[in-house]
């Protein structure tokens, strides 16, 4: 028998989008749908058309520009929606329609106010516009883990006979467990008649963390696509993680007998930008990406790995991305040495953003003795970023300690001016942000800070990550830096910055 292909349907930039807080920007959602085409996977669900004009623009210029993966626009059984999204979605050279209906009691009841004949009708007739439009066009029943199995085969049947090519079934609350799951598809393949005219899908939610371990029983179950986002972000706790089930195929072929067409080389890169993106640090154990994932600590596996690696290795570094550095990068390493290890870590730098993020690497590297790969990522993001820096932090000085009241003074520069100012708080970064305020004088409000070590060692970089609003909506700043007051002061000044770079905030008088 041949290896089954399975079709990886990405949904970062949809469901992922749809985690709370992690809104992206247009040229965010673009950035991201090239690099998922470089990771080669085989769908991009872009958006949801309808929901927003940001959105409906972000989806048609991925259309327009995205070669490669299949583009995907998300609609509602409606016609509206469904008009939409072919709108935004009809430069694509492969376009799919992807529309949906609750077809559970508690939706039809709860939510929909609908009877189960007439959600029926409207899938059909939701999935006959779709195909009148676009000959790819993918049907879900939402809630399908929670749907009566006899109307569920009857809705999939009745929308194949209408025209669709693929049939998904979400596993819409997470409520699903691995064993019933994979019984489900099975009894789903043996009850449709036309089942085998169109490819099976997969859609798990994590609520119960059972996404990714449904999803694989799906495939071992005979599903020939599974969707889900990187690092698992999505609506509540999440979706299946796309880099837990491609390593999981690939490393457990023996048992699956199952391939994707995923880079798995650009899966740590595109992890780390999504991360940034959203403002969503990746925990360090997490697998397949996280900091952890393969640092071995304990002085048995030590041994163990360095005498034969697969003692405690399954899988290798390289190939998720991270290739382990034959030269330490230290204050004596030249623009050279720097530019071809960032080329091997994926970013291709030159001219005046290798010249900046040459300056800062020695600034760093003159406070840390070696720079590792994590640092590295760290200051190029930092560097690289295309946020106009209508603010800038001239100096920083904060007094702490126990017994002592916090205290911080900054001078920010704006524009041409110069502005300083001293306050108190409750802690150093706290001051340090009210005197931010009384410069910037804007009513900004801090909704999440979280700082995260970048590699290990007390002499690590730290990577903040804050959440501010407006009341326009909330944007993501971010800063890196060995002294971990500066990055906090940093990153809130990238997200204020971002806000002004959007007219949302404007000092008085500008
Ligand atoms: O979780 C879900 O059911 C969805 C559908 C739109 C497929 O996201
Ligand atoms: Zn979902």
């Amino acid at each position: 028998m041949d290896t089954e292909r399975v079709v990886i349907f990405d949904t970062t930039l949809r469901d992922g989008e749809q985690s709370p807080g992690a809104s992206l920007s247009a040229d965010g959602k673009l950035e991201l749908a090239r690099q998922l085409a470089r990771l080669n996977v085989d769908v991009i669900e872009a958006g949801f058309p309808i929901s927003s004009l940001d959105d409906f623009q972000a989806v048609s210029q991925i259309a327009k520009e995205i070669d490669g993966p299949v583009i995907c626009g998300l609609a509602r059984a409606v016609e509206a929606d469904i008009n939409r999204c072919w709108e935004a979605i009809k430069h694509a050279r492969k376009p799919l329609i992807h529309t949906f209906i609750g077809t559970s009691d508690i939706h039809l009841k709860g939510q929909l106010r609908r009877s189960r004949d007439d959600a029926l009708r409207m899938a059909v007739a939701a999935v006959r516009q779709a195909k009148s439009l676009c000959k790819d066009v993918e049907f879900s029943p939402m809630d399908a883990t929670r749907t009566d199995l006899r109307y569920l085969c009857e809705v999939i049947q009745a929308t194949i006979e209408a025209g669709a090519t693929v049939i998904n079934i979400p596993d819409t609350v997470g409520y699903a467990m691995p064993e019933k799951f994979g019984q489900l598809i099975r009894e789903i393949r043996d009850k449709v008649p036309d089942i085998q005219k169109v490819r099976l899908s997969v859609h798990c939610h994590d609520d119960l963390g059972m996404a990714v371990a449904n999803s694989l029983a799906a495939v071992k179950n005979g599903v020939q696509q599974v969707e889900c986002t990187i690092n698992g972000v999505g609506e509540r706790a999440g979706n299946t993680s796309l880099e837990e089930v491609v390593m999981a195929l690939k490393t457990r072929r023996d048992y699956f007998d199952a391939e994707t067409r995923v880079r798995t080389e650009e899966l740590y890169s595109t992890s780390r930008l999504v991360s940034r993106l959203m403002g969503m640090p990746v925990p360090a154990n997490k697998a397949v990406v996280g900091a952890n994932a393969f640092a071995h600590s304990s002085g048995i596996h030590q041994d163990g790995v360095l005498k034969e690696r697969a003692t405690f290795e399954i899988m290798q570094p390289e190939d998720v991305g991270l290739r382990e550095s034959k030269i330490v990068l230290t204050a004596r390493s030249g623009r050279h040495a720097l530019k071809h290890r960032l080329s091997e870590l994926g970013y291709e730098l030159s001219g005046g953003q290798l010249d900046k993020t040459y300056r800062r690497f020695l600034e760093v590297a003159d406070k840390k003795k070696e720079v590792f790969d994590g640092d590295l990522v760290a200051i190029v993001e930092d560097e690289t970023t295309t946020v106009p820096e209508r603010c800038k932090l001239e100096y920083l000085h904060t007094s702490s300690g126990t017994g002592t009241i916090p205290t911080a003074t900054v001078r920010i520069k704006i524009g041409d001016q110069l502005i300083q100012e001293a306050t108190c708080g409750d802690g150093p970064v706290d001051a340090t942000y009210k005197a931010i305020d009384k410069v910037i004088g804007l009513p900004i409000k801090l909704k999440e800070y979280s700082i995260q070590a970048v590699t290990s060692g007390a002499e690590a970089m730290g990577e903040v990550t804050v959440r501010i609003d407006d009341d326009g909506g909330i944007v993501i700043g971010r800063a890196a830096s060995t002294y971990i007051i500066e990055a906090s002061a940093k990153a809130y000044i990238n997200g204020i910055n971002k806000l002004m770079a959007r007219g949302r905030v404007e000092r008085e008088g500008e």
